[in-house]
């Protein structure tokens, strides 16, 4: 094994859920897959006195619980454990810095690879504490999961203090949904095939539509969710991420600059919604009690946390519109909630009707869409019309639906985003991670529907749960002719 490439990965936040549930089995995945060959030591930290022994129990236990049942393989973890340690620290306290770096200073692998999964208002203070204690080489590079920040005032402070220590080409802002494996096949839809990408634009495409739906409530998130509301929590970073990959033009390279100079521009030309248009372009809703796959729950306001949370949105749904050529016209509807009817992420590009018809039965509803589902299964499937099969003297049409996925990825082949996604960062390739001016705009775009809600004091629709969210968000699409995608 050459140890000039080689990379020490350090988790902050190594005992807490994201860490539990999916970075340690998704390092423990790349192991098995044999993918983990520049991963050398994988030290997670948190505040508890833990041996490292116990850590690796605790893992063990964690990792059984959590993985497909059919992936563990005790050899695999034998392997696996010997690359986990387990390091106290506080992030304010220099003295556990000192163990850390006493730790990475007897590793060979000259790589280091911050993970970055606690609270965001701790990674100022941690990066600054790691260069303090001399272990930020050459070779380091930090990994920021989400919230970055709560506004654009807030995301600006967290880049600028991560920026002191490590240079944008070593930060890696993660979005999961980014290491979807049908996200990345946006782009070879696109730009592979000549029969999608020459119809990719408004002369063809009538609506667009992103709806990352959820079953669970906030229970369980504590304050975070109170302050945070649907639009931060979600619109903010993931449908707006996909939005940019939908929208934008060809890149010059599959490199990761040019994939986000491509991103960047889109979010630049999203039309800001102020004042004047947000109570046409914007739902906001709030989940009452109701039922959820046959049990009753209690409304968002009935949870302990959430009693005072009266400003804050469970659902949204808007209407964005992207000011450039390609776009001009043409909607994209976002919407997300909590305490939806199901768990679903999909993109829906809606095709325009053709302008004449030669076939009397032709529904209004049988327009070509485009589905591209994200969860639970990765799937991309063409709604197109063909001729129902019989005798009958006219030529009638029926919907028929083109699936256009691989169905070997479904039999095994499958990985989970963060697998990707470390594995990317490992390597030093950020084309799946938000650049530091993707996230400012996106933040700024964010701030401006926030703004106009308080100035026009938008109020929040209530939806029983169980349900697709308020009537108004059907109403949002049905005033302009559209429909969501059910
Ligand atoms: N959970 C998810 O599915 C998910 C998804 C996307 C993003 N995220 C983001 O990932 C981050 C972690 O989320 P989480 O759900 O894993 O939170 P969590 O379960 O509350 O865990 C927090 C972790 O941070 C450590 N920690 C807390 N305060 C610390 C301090 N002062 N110094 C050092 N370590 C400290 C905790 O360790 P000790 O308690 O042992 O000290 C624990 O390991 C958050 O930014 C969250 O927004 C989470």
């Amino acid at each position: 094994m050459c140890m000039s490439h080689m990379v020490d990965l350090v988790i902050f936040g190594g005992t807490g859920d994201l860490s539990t549930r999916k970075l340690l089995p998704a390092l423990y995945q790349l192991q098995r897959h044999q993918l983990a060959d520049r991963l050398n030591r994988i030290i997670a930290t948190g505040r508890g006195e833990l041996d490292p022994e116990s850590f690796r129990n605790e893992a063990h236990a964690n990792l059984k619980k959590y993985l497909p049942q059919d992936s563990w393989d005790e050899a695999v973890w034998e392997r696996f454990c010997q690359r986990l340690d387990y390091v106290k620290l506080d992030a304010g306290n220099a003295a556990d810095y000192a163990q850390l770096a006493e730790l990475l200073n007897q590793s060979e692998a000259p790589g280091r690879l911050y993970y970055l999964a606690t609270l965001p208002s701790l990674y100022g203070e941690i990066c600054q504490q790691l260069q303090n204690a001399s272990v930020v080489n050459e070779a380091s590079r930090v990994v920021l999961e989400k919230p970055l920040g709560h506004d654009l005032e807030s995301c600006r402070s967290i880049n600028e203090q991560v920026a002191r220590v490590f240079d944008e080409e070593a930060t890696f802002r993660i979005d999961h949904y980014l290491g979807k494996e049908t996200v990345q096949n946006l782009l070879a839809l696109r730009f592979g095939n000549q029969l999608f990408h020459p119809m990719w634009n408004n002369t063809f495409i009538s609506s667009v539509q992103i709806t990352v739906a959820e079953e669970i409530g906030v229970a369980g998130r504590g304050s975070y969710y109170a302050d945070t509301g649907a639009l931060r929590d979600m619109v903010q970073n993931h449908l707006l991420q996909v939005l940019s990959l939908v929208a934008m033009e060809p890149p010059a390279s599959l490199k990761a600059t040019d994939i986000r100079d491509e991103k960047m521009k889109v979010l630049r030309c999203l039309e800001p919604i102020t004042g004047e248009n947000v109570k046409k372009r914007t739902v906001r809703g709030r989940y009452g009690a109701g039922a959820v796959d046959g049990e009753a729950v209690k409304g968002f306001l009935e949870e302990d946390a959430f009693h005072h949370a009266d400003n804050t949105e469970t659902f949204v749904a808007l209407k964005a519109s992207i000011n450039n050529w390609r776009w001009a016209g043409v909607p994209f509807y976002l919407r997300t909630g909590k305490r939806l009817s199901g768990r679903y992420s999909e993109i829906v590009i809606e095709y325009r009707r053709q302008s004449f018809s030669l076939f009397a039965n032709d529904p209004q509803e049988l327009t070509n869409k485009l589905v591209i589902h994200l969860q639970p299964q990765e799937s991309i499937s063409l709604h197109t019309v063909n001729k129902k099969p019989g005798l009958t003297s006219k030529l009638k049409l029926q919907p028929v639906e083109l699936h256009l996925t691989d169905e070997s990825q479904n039999k095994g082949d499958s990985y989970d985003a963060y697998e990707r996604l470390l594995l990317d960062a490992v390597h030093g390739d950020q084309t799946l991670f938000m650049r530091r001016d993707e996230v400012e705009t996106a933040w700024r775009w964010i701030d401006s529907i926030i703004g106009a809600w308080d100035e026009n004091s938008t109020p929040i629709k209530s939806y029983n749960a169980g349900t697709m969210g308020p009537n108004a968000a059907t109403a949002l699409l049905a005033v302009e002719g559209h429909s969501w995608h059910e």
